[in-house]
């Protein structure tokens, strides 16, 4: 029996939510840029006896008995994850990727060691040194932005700011940056200065796995990443680092920082990075970074001002200013929601408003592109979505909107077997 069914005759209150969900999934558009579809085999993982095992420890060195087999699935995890990036050791352990970065921390940075990273407001993310985050408050982060001209990284800035400030650490990766992140200049700032160099690919490892964007593995002291983005594997995250950091990682993460790992969603990253060393991966990622272009044509076409002029990955920033001085992102993506078009407002460089307001919306095309959509689909959605702005009060309009986007959601439906 599917396990939909099995858990409609135990619990239909759950099975009737989670039903609920496919259909909100299956009928509106997904351009959360951090979000995606997995597969129905990593699906299948995550929902394993896997998830009943205690392994606290690491394959070969744990704690509770019993640990032959999922020994195998953490390994094969590591061995898979190393081959798809090149890389020397991983961590497959972590529960997310604000977990990977604590860990990463923990293992290499005293508190209140100096911290280079990303402003927030330009892209950064929470764990990269926000004020509310326990990476602000334990150490001393500094931050670097764009260039107001171009509103990509001021490289000079890094390295003005490298020279005065001597950081411990230099984090290179965004949350919310339409370009891509050449990790070479950071290495050589990194080099100069002493510091070590961490890479956040949080956003774009399966960019990086596809060919798309530069790996920053061979140029990193350490790399981070979340497995539930561009890379579609299941919620969480993944630490890689060359060989002389592994002891003082793997050590960070357990028992430093956390107990059991959840080895039903190690076997689902497993299943996720062996998707994304198949070539059909790089065609995918291929098509999610031409989709985002024409999406990002379409809407500057329709008069939308794109934070940087444009995109050279997945992800693209609106600044809602160029429609309307008082739409804020709030507003605006509280509008499109009723229109069935869902994605987050977000800051733009230097935006009076506060993060939760905001003058910005971040598109991305990950999720979209899975369900198997291409640029005529995306010049039809920039169309959507400017209709709505336009009339955010206007109820014909999301009316309207929210019909044509049930009728192109049937045909790029990402899991018809759960309807
Ligand atoms: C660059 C970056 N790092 C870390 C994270 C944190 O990942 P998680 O939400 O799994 O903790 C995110 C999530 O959006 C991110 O964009």
């Amino acid at each position: 029996m599917p396990i939909p069914d099995v858990l409609a005759a135990a619990d239909p209150e759950v099975a009737g939510i989670i039903q609920r969900e496919v259909e909100r999934q299956n009928t509106t558009l997904q351009l959360i840029a951090s979000e995606n579809f997995t597969s129905p085999a990593v699906l299948a993982a995550t929902g394993s006896v896997l998830t009943n095992k205690y392994s606290e420890g690491y394959p070969g060195k744990r704690y509770y008995g019993g640990n032959q087999v999922i020994d195998e699935v953490e390994d094969l995890a590591r061995e898979r994850v190393c081959a798809l990036f090149g890389a020397e050791h991983a961590n497959v352990q972590p529960h997310s990727g604000a977990s990977a970065n604590a860990a990463v921390y923990f293992a290499l940075l005293e508190p209140g060691d100096t911290v280079m990273g990303m402003r927030l407001d330009q892209g950064g993310h929470l764990t990269h040194g926000s004020p509310v985050n326990f990476s602000g408050q334990v150490y001393r982060f500094v931050s670097y932005g764009v260039t107001p001209s171009d509103e990509r990284i001021d490289f000079d800035q890094v390295r003005d700011l490298a020279r005065a400030e001597r950081p411990k650490m230099i984090l290179a990766g965004a949350t919310a940056y339409p370009r891509v992140i050449d990790p070479e200049p950071f290495r050589a700032i990194a080099e100069e200065v002493g510091a070590l160099f961490l890479f956040d690919m949080a956003h774009i490892a399966g960019l990086v796995a596809g060919g798309v964007h530069p790996s920053p593995v061979p140029h990193a002291d350490v790399v981070t990443f979340t497995t539930h983005k561009t890379l579609r594997g299941p919620r969480g995250g993944c630490i890689l680092s060359t060989a002389a950091h592994a002891a003082a990682i793997d050590k960070a993460v357990f028992p430093g920082l956390q107990g059991g790992p959840l080895e039903h969603v190690i076997a689902a990253k497993a299943v996720a990075f062996r998707e994304a060393a198949h070539p059909d991966f790089a065609d995918y990622a291929r098509r999610v970074v031409e989709n985002a272009a024409a999406l990002a044509e379409a809407l500057a076409g329709e008069g939308l001002r794109l934070v940087s002029g444009g995109t050279d990955n997945h992800l693209m920033l609106v600044d809602l200013r160029s429609v309307d001085a008082e739409l804020t992102g709030k507003r605006a993506r509280l509008a499109l929601d009723r229109a069935g078009i869902t994605l987050n407002e977000n800051t733009v460089p230097d935006d009076p408003r506060p993060p939760y307001i905001t003058s910005g919306l971040r598109v991305g095309t990950p999720a979209v592109t899975t369900a198997g959509m291409g640029p005529d689909e995306m010049a039809q959605i920039a169309s959507l979505i400017a209709r709505v702005l336009r009339d955010p009060a206007g109820e014909d309009t999301v009316t309207a909107v929210r019909d044509e986007v049930a009728v192109l959601c049937a045909k790029f439906t990402p899991y018809p077997d759960l309807a």
